[in-house]
């Protein structure tokens, strides 16, 4: 059945065929050739919503998904070149006399599309580099100063990232020795049967402080009930609207967590009620844009996904927009900190970045005293 949803997709890549494949002067097999393969960027959109359940996306063979989301990913990369394109048409035929040369304009969205894709895949399917942060945070005692954070977060596993990419990323995270590991939801686009084997290896993550996580909205559009009981049975302490209290000697901090709103639970005061005073609190908090109001109750540092960093320039703009300016690294909000990870992967069906590297984060905590 045909979802309005698709509609979006099918009229991008309508664009993409007239901008860029229309005025090439080739033979009309070579266009038809590139029309379907360009074409084939919605086909996994197409076989998601019009699967009958028992099949579904998850399951296809993860070269042909990883073809599959290769191809949505050029279909995109190339709209938004033709866009740029179709704009210095118009400058052209407002400024200059000869003829706008559509061969060569179209040919060269053609190259930069099918570069920005190989480069973007790779860089969207690589395991991420550890990226380090030294954290002032004020009132942190003495016995916590140099406490090392490690973020796992938008790991989203799927057809695409599957068990060999969650090992080589639990392995680099254990090399850090972190004494806690936060992981601030998207793990999973999958069903539980279809996906545990995959997630298995986060059962492997060491912390001495321990291993904690709240739920992000990809969390919902599966088997919850059924993700919280595998991930805590693989050692995943899920915060929900709840606080732990880490001490080392006289000193203290507070880590807590709320669910994404897509659950319709979430609520902060209760996360941080009956807080000890005084104690720096760190949130995790899967979507950047309530920072406002968690920079009300006295967070020291929130920590947060969701954005993937935009992925690639132009819709990392619109990202931005999306999640009240917030898209990617350090804001100072009210004074609190908030830090937005760009994810350790991003969903597979769009598995790009240009210009935006995943990354496995490395919070070291210093006292400001
Ligand atoms: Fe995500």
């Amino acid at each position: 059945m045909f979802n309005p949803f698709m509609l979006v997709p099918c009229l991008i890549c309508l664009y993409t065929v007239l901008s860029m494949i229309i005025p090439l002067r080739v033979p009309a097999a070579a266009k038809l050739l590139l029309a379907l393969l360009t074409l084939s960027g919605i086909a996994k959109l197409f076989l998601l919503r019009m699967t009958p359940s028992g099949f579904d996306i998850y399951e296809l063979p993860r070269n042909i998904a990883l073809l599959l989301s290769s191809m949505f990913s050029f279909m995109i990369a190339a709209a938004i070149i033709c866009v740029i394109k179709d704009a210095a048409f118009v400058l052209w035929k407002i400024f200059a006399r000869s003829k706008f040369p559509a061969h060569y304009a179209s040919l060269c969205v053609l190259i930069l599309a099918a570069v920005t894709t190989v480069c973007g895949v790779y860089g969207g399917t690589r395991v991420p580099d550890v990226v380090r942060h030294e954290v002032r945070i004020s009132g942190l005692g003495k016995n916590l100063d140099g406490l090392k954070i490690a973020m796992l977060v938008d790991i989203h596993v799927g057809s695409v990232n599957r068990r060999p990419f969650v090992q080589e990323v639990v392995d680099k995270t254990n090399a850090l020795n972190p004494d806690i590991i936060l992981i601030p939801g998207d793990f999973v686009d999958g069903h539980v049967k279809d996906r545990k084997n995959d997630l298995e290896p986060l059962s492997q993550l060491r912390a001495n402080l321990g291993v904690y996580a709240v739920t992000g909205n990809h969390e919902y559009y599966y088997d919850l009930q059924g993700w919280l009981k595998t991930l805590s049975k693989f050692g995943i302490n899920f915060l929900e609207n709840e606080r732990v209290v880490i001490t080392s000697g006289d000193s203290r901090l507070v880590i807590a967590g709320v669910p994404d709103p897509t659950g319709g639970s979430r609520n902060t005061p209760k996360a941080l009620e009956n807080s000890p005073a005084n104690v720096p609190v760190i949130l995790m908090d899967h979507q950047p844009r309530f920072s406002r109001e968690n920079a009300q109750l006295g967070v020291a540092l929130q920590v947060s996904g969701h954005t993937h960093g935009g992925q690639m320039p132009v819709i990392s703009e619109l990202i931005k927009r999306f999640n009240k300016g917030f898209v990617r690294g350090w804001y100072d909000v009210d004074g609190m900190k908030l830090y937005v990870s760009p994810g350790t992967s991003q969903w597979d069906g769009f598995p790009i970045r240009v210009f935006d590297p995943s990354e496995i984060t490395l919070f070291i905590l210093k006292s400001e005293d």
